[in-house]
């Protein structure tokens, strides 16, 4: 397989989806058997599913939580990690995954623009910051208070609310001469833009996932195959 060089004039702007987790044992989400597969986004996952039915949302981020607690980073996630450790000061991170599995594999400038599983937040603007939690809530009751008297709710992006840190994405993009986009379908916005706008400033844009993306013809590269099994060994850093 022919490498992905990156010479020492490169700064690299890296989008991971769940696609990057599926060889940890975390299922995608579009796939037969995917994550949305036995749910509605419309219930688990809106503004408006929270409040009608936030025992719903926190009973579908609960099993997620379980789910992932013996999740394992695989190569890819070690692939990124070496190719950071390698390119610190020009190599930037986003990943739409809620998982930790980027950072426990060693990753450092990195911003989870649908949030983190990880966390929970006041469901008020009331000014609280997100807090740890990796509780696996059994009912609603279990589910703690904020000081402000509102409801916990995951630190989760829901559809329709705006992901985070959007202004720093787009200056790293723009920035960037090299996007790699691995694992995920190009279904989602904004994130499934991100390539359009690495070509408009000029950028080499690399896919890496084993079915094309719905935006591949944006791609200028699309290395085939799964993540773990094609990321180790495939970058040459020309420094
Ligand atoms: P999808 O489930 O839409 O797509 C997963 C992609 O991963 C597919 O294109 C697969 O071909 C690819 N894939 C599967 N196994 C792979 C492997 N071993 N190596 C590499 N790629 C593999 O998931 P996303 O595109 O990540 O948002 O979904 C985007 C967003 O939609 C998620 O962040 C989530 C979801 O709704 C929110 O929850 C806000």
């Amino acid at each position: 397989m022919p490498a992905v060089s990156v010479s020492s004039a490169d700064r690299v702007f890296v989008l991971t989806g769940a696609g990057v987790s599926a060889e940890s044992g975390l299922p995608t989400f579009r796939a037969e058997d995917g994550l949305w597969a036995g749910f509605r986004v419309e219930d688990v996952c809106t503004p408006d599913a929270w409040r009608r039915d936030p025992a719903a949302v926190w009973a579908f981020y609960s099993a997620r939580r379980a789910q992932g607690q013996s999740a394992k980073p695989n190569p890819a996630h070690l692939a990124l990690a070496e190719l950071e450790a390698q390119i610190p000061s020009r190599f930037f991170l986003c990943t739409q995954n809620v998982d930790d599995l980027h950072e426990r594999a060693g990753s450092a400038n990195l911003i989870h623009m649908h949030g983190e599983l990880a966390k929970s937040r006041c469901e008020h603007e009331c000014g609280s910051p997100p807090v740890e939690d990796r509780a696996v809530y059994a009912g609603l009751d279990d589910v703690p208070r904020c000081a402000c008297g509102g409801r916990l709710r995951p630190h989760i992006v829901f559809f329709g609310e705006i992901p985070f840190e959007m202004p720093r994405i787009e200056r790293e993009i723009s920035l960037s001469t090299l996007m790699l986009v691995v694992g995920t379908s190009g279904n989602v916005y904004p994130a499934a833009n991100f390539v359009h706008w690495a070509r408009q400033a000029g950028a080499r844009t690399v896919y890496i996932g084993p079915e094309r993306p719905l935006n591949a013809p944006a791609f200028t590269e699309i290395v085939e195959g799964k993540a773990g099994e094609v990321m180790p060994g495939l970058f040459r850093i020309d420094n």
